[in-house]
């Protein structure tokens, strides 16, 4: 039996971690697939990176063009990043007929749409489970799972360096510059924090949910952000005074007649007695909001290369068994044309 062959674009964080697992749990992911499964190759920015991993070193290139346009890959799993060359790689991959999995929230928040027409043109499939939460299965139960009820609203704290952040001046009073130097220190913030502090992350994500929730086009750029950097100790203070707490929140709504939505990022104050308060440290939680489930809760992990990679795996046993079975995922191609407007209808 061929065994199914699959590229990784990308060896970091997430990338080392999912070329390690599939190396050590290769019989489990072959027993859950239904066919062996192969790392076919690594591409990487600089062959020195290629480090202590449980993979033949024939296996590295530098090459990723080549690599993602192999005609004889069945998947290809991007955890490279940003915007560009990931989008001319996964759609290079694609036009050769592979399905991908990818960790790229930036690309997805910016490009979404235009990834998931090409998958649709090639036939295969595209799935990003860690895109948004790390190891939370979410997004696929938003795209199978409740697809067949009416998500009303999504909301919760899907970065988890503010969080940290937030939670630390909560529980020791400090201010926003010293939180922020601890989670640097514990390498939960990296070197340069403006993406997590200033909201981008977290917009992204909340751009993604948006699209999967209400079956519609949303981008990073529709949804209003304001991040945590101005935050203080005193405001901290006060809404302890009150029994809060303050988080950095995604929401995403649609209106009563499901004909616009509305995303945003803000810090909030929530009462000490919702299950969001008691998210502590770098976790992440979500609430999905829908017509006829009510409320759903989803917690965990939210970064972390382990837990990411835990997602990229179980997108990679699902499109692989799709390839088995000579199918193909739910599409998410029927969006509908609705108004998003990022603070509401006026
Ligand atoms: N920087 C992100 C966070 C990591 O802190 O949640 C995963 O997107």
């Amino acid at each position: 039996e061929r065994p199914l062959k699959v590229a990784l674009l990308g060896c970091g964080v997430v990338g080392s971690e999912v070329a390690r697992l599939m190396t050590t749990t290769g019989a489990d992911l072959a027993a859950r697939i239904g066919s062996p499964v192969e790392l076919s190759g690594i591409a990487v920015r600089r062959p020195a990176r290629a480090r202590n991993l449980p993979v033949d070193p024939e296996l590295f290139t530098t090459d990723a063009r080549e690599l993602a346009a192999r005609p004889d890959n069945d998947v290809v799993i991007e955890v490279i990043g940003g915007i560009e060359p990931a989008r001319s790689l996964i759609l290079s991959a694609m036009e050769a007929g592979a399905s991908v999995v990818t960790a790229n929230k930036a690309l997805l928040a910016e490009r979404g749409a235009e990834l998931h027409a090409a998958a649709d043109k090639f036939g295969v499939d595209l799935y990003y489970e860690a895109a948004v939460a790390g190891a939370i299965p979410l997004l696929r139960p938003l795209r199978e799972s409740i697809v067949g009820d009416k998500v009303e609203r999504v909301l919760g704290i899907v970065n988890g360096t503010t969080n940290f952040i937030l939670d630390r001046m909560d529980s020791t009073g400090a201010g926003f510059d010293e939180a922020l130097e601890e989670a640097t220190e514990l390498g939960y913030a990296e070197a340069d924090p403006t993406a997590d502090v200033e909201g981008f992350d977290a917009a992204a994500k909340a751009a993604i949910l948006a699209s999967l929730a209400f079956h519609t086009k949303v981008t990073a750029a529709d949804v209003y952000r304001e991040g945590i950097t101005r935050v203080t100790a005193s405001d901290v203070a006060s809404a302890r005074e009150m029994g809060s707490v303050v988080k950095l929140l995604a929401i995403c709504e649609v209106d009563k007649e499901r004909e616009s939505v509305t995303a945003r990022v803000h810090p909030a104050m929530i009462p000490r007695s919702h299950p969001l308060a008691g998210v502590r440290e770098a976790y992440n939680a979500v609430f999905v909001e829908s017509e006829a489930a009510g409320q759903l809760m989803f917690y965990g992990p939210g970064a972390g290369g382990t837990p990411t990679a835990s997602a990229v795996l179980g997108d990679l046993v699902a499109v692989c068994r799709n390839r088995v079975n000579g199918g193909r995922a739910p599409g998410v191609s029927a969006y509908a044309d609705l108004r998003v407007s990022p603070m509401g209808e006026a």
